[in-house]
């Protein structure tokens, strides 16, 4: 009778162990392409550029092509209106956006394209007080530069913890800086951004383009990726030298770049691709550890990390909204915000849920054991 009771008390703890493992697995493999997040949001002609997460608000925040608008887009897909700013020139892109979280601020870069005037200018607007405009800090050209021959182009922008927001010019490959009281000043122009060969493989769309992507990094530097040459470099902070950053490859046509501060991966995004890359030595040498092929046809131009440290990338069709390629009256009305996870990542992942699950089964055969002793000790006893 004792015998029989504690083989099914054993089977049946079998059978849950077996459940538990089960359970664990499931709540353990991530967000593989399966349950990938995909938001789809209407915004009529809006043909975004730029992506960033506001964590308080627990929302994406884009801007618009020519509308001189900005919009959070909920992850159901709810846009909202955040800031309409009609003093803005006529027709002006809103280009890179960031979040000073320090100063609950949003930053973003404007420019205006041909055959607009010139115009590149960096905006900050107070979301404590409902998105109203601090200030539009114009951005000075190189000197004895003829802004009507070669236009600057402010492109992205990354911010310190201290509100200084860096912006990129991608036609004339160098940074400036704008402090949180608005004062603009040129900050980087070193000679190493001049330095590197156009890419062979770079076509009319990207040729001239040369820094974009920035991010901010506490321990006193940025990084910029320039889309031209495919090149990554390490600026100094304080001094705004630069430094080359070895990779295993170039980051050719590389547009947006977001920092996933938890374990310091930093995503490139190209039309083409997501790279995702890591570094052991903070950014003398990097490595490419994974790319993931993007929809080229919607054109992504950004990407973010948003709540749990997924990366989203920008699916805002610009091309389209500048060549006007879409039908007259006819202005696209859906854009999309995805979810692209490395499935290098998920790998590993899995990895430790079997791990888990083999320490599960070694602590069911310890526990067996133990019950077989009890047991022993026990029949022990009563004879
Ligand atoms: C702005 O765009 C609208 C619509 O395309 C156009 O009618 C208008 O002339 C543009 N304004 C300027 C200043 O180019």
């Amino acid at each position: 009778m004792k015998a029989k009771m504690s083989s099914t008390g054993c089977r049946s703890s079998f059978v849950l162990s077996i459940l538990f493992a089960v359970v664990l697995a499931g709540l353990l493999i991530p967000s593989s392409t399966a349950n990938r997040h995909v938001i789809n949001f209407r915004s009529p002609g809006l043909y975004p550029e730029g992506l960033t997460w506001d964590p308080p608000g627990q929302h994406f925040i884009v801007g618009s092509l020519h509308s001189r608008t900005i919009h959070s887009v909920s992850d159901a897909g709810v846009v909202q209106t955040l800031i309409s700013d009609p003093f803005l020139p006529e027709n002006a892109t809103i280009l890179g956006l960031a979040i000073d979280s320090s100063n609950r601020r949003l930053l973003a870069t404007i420019h205006s394209l041909p055959p607009l005037p010139p115009f590149s200018a960096l905006a900050a607007y107070d979301l404590r007080s409902g998105g109203g405009r601090i200030f539009l800090a114009p951005l000075p050209s190189l000197p004895g530069d003829d802004e009507d021959i070669a236009r600057d182009i402010a492109n992205d922008v990354a911010v310190d913890y201290n509100g200084n927001a860096y912006v990129t010019n991608s036609a004339k490959n160098f940074i400036w800086k704008v402090d949180r009281d608005g004062v603009a000043s040129i900050f980087s122009r070193s000679p190493l951004f001049n330095s590197q060969p156009v890419a062979a493989e770079a076509d009319e769309t990207f040729r001239d383009c040369g820094l974009n992507g920035i991010v901010y990094n506490s321990k006193g530097y940025l990084l910029v990726v320039q889309s031209n040459t495919g090149k990554m470099f390490k600026v100094d902070e304080e001094t705004g030298t630069a430094r080359l950053v070895l990779l295993n490859r170039d980051l050719i046509a590389a547009d947006g770049m977001a920092r996933r501060r938890r374990d310091g991966t930093v995503m490139v995004v190209s039309q083409k691709k997501l790279w995702f890359l890591k570094s052991q030595d903070s950014w003398s040498e990097g490595v490419i550890y994974d790319e993931v092929d993007l929809d080229v046809e919607g054109f992504p131009t950004a990407v973010t990390v948003a709540g749990q440290d997924r990366v989203y990338v920008l699916y805002g069709r610009v091309m389209e909204g500048i060549t006007g390629s879409h039908k007259e009256g006819e202005a696209r009305e859906w854009f999309g915000i995805e979810e692209v996870s490395s499935e290098k990542e998920s790998g590993e992942d899995k990895i430790w849920v079997y791990v888990l699950i083999g320490l599960g089964f070694a602590y069911f055969c310890f526990w067996r054991f133990q019950m077989k002793r009890l047991i022993t000790n026990m029949d022990k006893k009563t004879t």
